[in-house]
C-alpha cells in the first residue's frame, strides 16, 4: 500500500512537471524565432546606415573601403566586415556572415542545416528564414549582390573559388546564431 502511494505521488508530480516544461520549451522556441528575426533586421539596418550614411559621408572626404582598413589611415571597413565586427562585440549570440561560395572559410556554412537554409534562401521565395539547428536557432537574412560592385570585388578576389558574380546573384545570408 506504502510503496503504490509513493508510486502513484511521483506519477503525479511528474505528469504536473511535464504539463510546466513543455509550454515552456515551445514558448522559449518561439521567444527566440522573433528575437532572430529581430536581431537580423537591426543589423540589416546598422549595415545600411553604415553604407548610406557613413561610408557615403567619408568618401566625400577621400575615405576609401579597403579590407586592409586597420593599416590604411585612409580606409576604411568593407560592409561585410563591419557587420563582423557588430558580432565580436556581442557575447550574447554569434552574429557573422554566411556565404554560397565564401571567401574564407570562416564564412561557410557551419552545418548541413545551414546549407539547407541557404539552398532555401537560393530559392528566392524568403528572404528571411529562422530553423532549429540541434540546441541553436539559426536566423538567416538573404544577401544580394544589389550592384555591380559586390560581384566585381568577389570576383576579383585574390580568395575566391567563384569567378562568374553577377549582379542580382544571391551570395549569402547575415546569419545569427543564438543558443
Ligand atoms: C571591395 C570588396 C567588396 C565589396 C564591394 C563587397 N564585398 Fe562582400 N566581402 C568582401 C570581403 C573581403 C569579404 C570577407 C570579409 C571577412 O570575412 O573578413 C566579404 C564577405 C561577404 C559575404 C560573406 C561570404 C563570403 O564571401 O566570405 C557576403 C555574403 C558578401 N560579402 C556579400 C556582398 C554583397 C551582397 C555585396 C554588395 C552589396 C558585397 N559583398 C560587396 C569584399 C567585398
Amino acid at each position: 500500500m506504502r510503496r503504490w502511494t509513493t508510486f502513484a505521488t511521483m506519477f503525479v508530480v511528474s505528469m504536473i512537471g511535464l504539463a510546466l516544461v513543455v509550454p515552456v520549451g515551445q514558448a522559449a522556441d518561439a521567444a527566440k524565432e522573433l528575437a532572430a528575426k529581430y536581431i537580423l533586421a537591426t543589423a540589416k539596418a546598422a549595415r545600411t546606415v553604415y553604407v548610406k550614411g557613413v561610408v557615403a559621408d567619408a568618401s566625400k572626404g577621400g575615405m576609401k573601403l579597403n579590407e586592409d582598413w586597420v593599416k590604411d589611415d585612409h580606409a576604411m571597413m568593407l560592409p561585410a566586415q563591419f557587420v563582423k565586427e557588430l558580432g565580436k562585440e556581442i557575447k550574447e549570440f554569434d552574429l557573422s556572415l554566411v556565404g554560397t561560395d565564401p571567401l574564407y572559410a570562416s564564412n561557410a556554412a557551419k552545418s548541413d542545416a545551414e546549407k539547407g537554409m541557404l539552398a532555401e534562401l537560393a530559392k528566392g521565395k524568403e528572404k528571411v528564414l529562422v530553423a532549429a539547428d540541434g540546441a541553436t536557432t539559426v536566423g538567416m537574412s538573404a544577401d544580394y549582390a544589389i550592384v555591380d560592385s559586390c560581384a566585381d570585388c568577389h570576383n576579383n578576389h585574390p580568395k575566391t573559388t567563384k569567378k562568374d558574380w553577377k549582379k542580382g546573384d544571391f551570395m549569402g545570408a547575415i546569419v545569427v546564431r543564438l543558443k
